[in-house]
């Protein structure tokens, strides 16, 4: 099987801050993709070991069949969970040097329409990275109440005025659920209108869907807390995020976590002009580090 490739974002940035390093010996990248921060990280530093974990399956059959035979000699741990609300000391993940959280979804996932991510191509309205999980886009388009998907649309979307479409969905879905994507961002482009130029009127609401059935928000503050406390001292953490919301909850955390560290860039690292020619996705990354007191 050949596997679409992922082009990791904010490499060089990320390069540039491995100078810091002497050496790393315990490298934990928790979202491991197709593995393009992590095999930088083993390039640079002969001795790493690395500790990989991606909730993805498809991400870790890549794993097998494409980046270990490349690193044969190295020590690699492949660990299929989400981050999270995984227990790092169970699973003998502590004292790391570096620590990767390369936020969101790949570019495979997002371009793969049965994985239901796009609304420009029709899939399934699944959405989860994590396909052991139940929960899908379908079914809370499909059997959340009005006022929680409202909520959900406000909140998770960041969009202001969510109503109209979410009266037409309950309207409509009393006569045929809502199975696939194109239905839900056609209803969408119907109601809110959408002239084919700016961002797509159905950015937020499959936005907000995606991070609900990730629990990608949620999670967020109690994880940056865990993954620090399994760096060594001196260790560093980096997050890469792609939402404002997402970004204000890692700059707020850090603050508040400033008795285990210190926050080492002040001012947000971003794509140069070079990286967004070349890479689009990369317009709203956002990299923050915490160095382990
Ligand atoms: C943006 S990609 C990472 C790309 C990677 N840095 C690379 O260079 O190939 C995010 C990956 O992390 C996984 N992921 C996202 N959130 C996760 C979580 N909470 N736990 C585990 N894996 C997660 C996704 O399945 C996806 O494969």
């Amino acid at each position: 099987m050949s596997f679409e490739l992922h082009k990791p974002v904010l490499l060089k940035n990320f390069l540039e801050q491995l100078s810091y390093f002497d050496n790393v010996q315990n490298y934990l990248d928790c979202t491991f993709g197709r593995g393009g921060h992590a095999a930088e990280v083993l390039q640079a530093f002969p001795e790493a070991k690395l500790f990989a974990v991606d909730q993805d399956q498809e991400a870790l059959d890549y794993a097998k069949s494409d980046f270990v035979p490349k690193f044969q000699d190295r020590e690699l741990q492949f660990f299929h969970e989400n981050f999270m609300t995984m227990d790092f000391a169970e699973k003998g993940i502590k004292d790391m040097d570096l620590i990767l959280a390369d936020l969101g979804v790949s570019s495979p996932q997002y371009d793969q329409a049965e994985r239901g991510f796009s609304f420009n191509k029709d899939g399934p309205l699944d959405m989860r990275m994590d396909r052991r999980k139940e929960l899908t886009a379908a079914e809370i388009i499909n059997e959340w109440d009005e006022e929680d998907l409202i909520d959900l649309f406000k909140n998770m979307g960041e969009h202001r005025r969510p109503f109209r479409v979410v009266r037409a969905i309950v309207n409509d879905r009393k006569e045929k659920p809502y199975t696939s994507t194109r239905e839900l961002a056609s209803l969408i482009e119907r109601v809110d209108g959408w002239k084919k130029k700016g961002s797509h009127p159905a950015t937020k609401y499959f936005m907000a869907l995606r991070l609900q059935v990730n629990q990608e928000i949620n999670l967020l503050p109690e994880s940056l807390e865990n993954l620090i406390r399994a760096l060594r001292p001196g260790g560093r953490l980096f997050v890469i995020s792609f939402h404002s919301m997402e970004d204000r909850i890692i700059k707020h955390r850090f603050k508040d976590l400033q008795s285990f560290g210190k926050i080492v860039n002040k001012k947000v690292i971003q794509a140069d002009e070079e990286e967004l020619q070349d890479n689009p996705r990369a317009r709203t990354a956002k990299l923050r580090i915490f160095e382990r007191g």
